[in-house]
């Protein structure tokens, strides 16, 4: 039996990739910092609840306790929490904001995999999968063809540059276990703080199915790589 936790699953990409997971036959963890919404996304989906706001230390560490007393294990972790903060038409570049953007982009990575460490040394097969995005690459905002190329996100992207070097770094690090970054897709969710589908692109459920499938790795799987539908994606 395989166990996973995504965090941010409540909604949008987080919770249809924990869809996908339960019918793959793992039995998922969904994090969510409000009680509420992320009981409701677990009943909906057949899957558990435990509460995760990746930006507090303290909440961090009683998920752990949580999933630890229950026994589950844990044997994938899905960082997928992030944020877009926007005031107006465009994005927000006062410090508390551009803060709150890496802390929970970034640090909030850093936070839950330490606490997960521990756990998924304990796995036959860990797997840690972070959603990040192709407006954090070097390589796609330097590529006239990609929308990346195009689209500017001083304090997103940048924050998402971060996601793509954690995993390297996570990867060299713990060679046992497999880290991947995601780029999943414009994805119509409520990132960047609109009404539901107001961010353009494709059904999150669609955008979904490269997060499953890096979560669903083998042991001859790749680790520190940064994967999107086509395949390999440049840094
Ligand atoms: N949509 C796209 O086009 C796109 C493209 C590339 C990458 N991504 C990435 O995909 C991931 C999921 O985003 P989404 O598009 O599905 O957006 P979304 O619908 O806004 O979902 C974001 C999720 O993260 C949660 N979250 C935010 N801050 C959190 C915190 N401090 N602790 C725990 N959970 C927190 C949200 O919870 P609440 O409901 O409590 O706010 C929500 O569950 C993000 O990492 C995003 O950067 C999205």
């Amino acid at each position: 039996m395989t166990t996973t936790l995504i965090t941010g699953a409540n909604k949008g990409l987080g919770k249809e990739s924990a869809r996908l997971l339960v019918e793959a036959g793992h039995t998922v963890w969904v994090g969510a910092r409000d009680e509420a919404r992320g009981r409701a996304a677990a009943a909906e989906l057949g899957a558990r609840f435990v509460r995760l706001d990746v930006t507090d230390d303290d909440a961090v560490a009683a998920a752990f306790a949580t999933i630890a007393a229950a026994g589950t294990g844990l044997d994938v972790l899905v960082n997928n929490a992030g944020i877009a903060v926007r005031r107006g038409d465009g994005e927000a570049l006062d410090g508390p904001s551009v803060l709150q953007t890496f802390d929970t982009n970034a640090v909030g990575i850093v936070r839950v995999t330490q606490a997960a460490l521990p756990l998924l040394q304990l796995s036959a097969n860990p797997v840690v999968v972070n959603v990040s995005s192709a407006l954090g690459s070097f390589w796609a905002t330097h590529e006239p063809s990609r929308p990346a190329s195009h689209y500017v996100a001083i304090a997103y992207g940048s924050s998402k540059a971060a996601v793509s070097m954690l995993t390297v770094q996570y990867a060299m690090a713990y060679p046992g276990i497999r880290f991947n970054a995601v780029e999943p897709g414009i994805t119509a969710t409520e990132l960047g703080g609109g009404d539901p589908g107001s961010h353009p692109g494709r059904p999150a459920a669609e955008s979904a199915r490269i997060v499953a499938k890096l979560a669903t790795i083998g042991p001859d799987g790749p680790t520190g790589t940064f994967q999107e539908d086509a395949g390999e994606l440049g840094w």
